[in-house]
């Protein structure tokens, strides 16, 4: 690789197979960084975008949010407290705020981000494992961002104080459990069983499996013997209206929240006295990046350090570097189950 140019897939139109081209590497600009990319993972967004069109980008695009890789440049007006040259990090790629903007998706070997999205990562966490945080961090930050939780959140088990994930073994899924227990929050989880003494590892007080009938009353149930209120849920994905009957079951006074990552619809269920609200990021780019500053610059480079936050979920990685990103899209595409799906570059 030169470095001037470098290899990137690029979306030609809507619906098109994933193209291996040769492109001239951008420059950072007024703070941003460049990346050298050593891992890509996938989101269900990459297929909604290659072959839906939505969210829509301009065409040709190049798509992808999550990496890791090392820092090789950096924009001027970067904040002092930015990732260096040489600095291992992983980063949110912008492909959606930019609609598909080549320089900035990430399925390519050199990624230009915003200062504010890169997390510095300690020796101990590897490129691959590291690839899987960005999103699955931020869109469980921007959850608990939707549902009220201030940053500075340190419950104790003394205020009894209890947050719902459903569909806990899936990627953001699991990072709000994760982020859940660092607050200080009774952490409810479902998921599948045979994911249970995983979500506990990560956190979880209690695990429910969201195919049991009676999940709802089992939930409820386990809320009163553990005499806590459950007034907020992260509602990752799954049925809508299971877990708003389960935080109206829970909440006590008041009215109970549950923060959805998958858009509601018309006929969404209503469950009375549970505000249902989309998960989203800041839409004001200022606010964007300092809320994405707090999350990784901040927050995320602590926990990892410290240990208390660690990758989630499992990890399958497919052969074949950027050769095979098509193929590890079409692997998620079909359904995984509390597993991330890597290439390494
Ligand atoms: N709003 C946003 O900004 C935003 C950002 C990122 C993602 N999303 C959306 O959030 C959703 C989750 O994304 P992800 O990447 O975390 O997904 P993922 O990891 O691919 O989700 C897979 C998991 O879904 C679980 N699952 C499937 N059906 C379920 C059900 N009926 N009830 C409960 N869990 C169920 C499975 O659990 P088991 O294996 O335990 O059965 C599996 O582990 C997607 O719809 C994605 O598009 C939104």
């Amino acid at each position: 690789m030169s470095s001037t140019e470098h290899k990137a897939l690029i979306l030609p139109a809507k619906g098109s197979p994933l193209e291996l081209i040769t492109r001239p590497t951008p420059t950072p600009g007024p703070g941003e960084l460049l990346i050298e990319v050593k891992a890509i993972a996938f989101n269900p967004v990459d297929y909604y975008q290659r072959d839906f069109g939505f969210p829509a980008v301009n065409y040709p695009a190049v798509i992808g949010s999550d990496i890791a890789g090392t820092v090789i440049s950096v924009g001027s007006s970067v904040p002092s407290d930015a990732p260096k040259p040489g600095s291992r990090v992983a980063a949110f790629a912008i492909t959606f705020f930019k609609q598909g903007d080549p320089d900035y998706g990430a399925f390519q070997q050199r990624v230009i981000v915003p200062a504010a999205n890169v997390v510095e990562l300690p020796q101990k966490i590897s490129f691959t494992e590291a690839s899987l945080l960005p999103m699955s961090v931020e869109t469980a930050w921007a959850g608990l961002n939707t549902l009220g939780v201030a940053r500075d959140t340190a419950f104790t088990t003394k205020d009894k104080k209890g947050l719902l994930v459903w569909g806990a073994s899936s990627s953001i899924g699991s990072a709000a459990v994760q982020i859940g227990r660092v607050l200080g929050f009774s952490v409810y989880a479902t998921a599948s069983t045979k994911h249970h003494a995983y979500l506990k590892s990560l956190g979880a007080s209690r695990t429910f499996d969201y195919k049991n009938e009676d999940v709802v009353k089992e939930i409820v149930a386990a809320a009163k013997e553990d005499g806590i209120t459950i007034q907020q849920c992260f509602h990752a994905t799954g049925d809508l209206k299971s877990s708003s009957e389960a935080v109206k079951g829970c909440k006590g006074e008041g009215v109970g929240k549950v923060g959805t990552a998958v858009p509601p619809n018309a006929d969404s269920p209503k469950v009375e006295d549970v505000e249902v609200t989309f998960v989203m990021m800041p839409e004001d780019e200022k606010d964007r990046l300092e809320f994405t500053h707090f999350i990784f610059g901040v927050w995320l480079k602590e926990k990892l350090a410290t240990g208390e936050f660690v990758p989630s979920p499992h990890i399958q990685v497919v052969e074949g570097g950027l050769e095979g990103v098509s193929k590890g899209i079409d692997i998620l595409k079909a359904g995984v189950s509390a597993t991330k799906i890597v290439v390494e570059l």
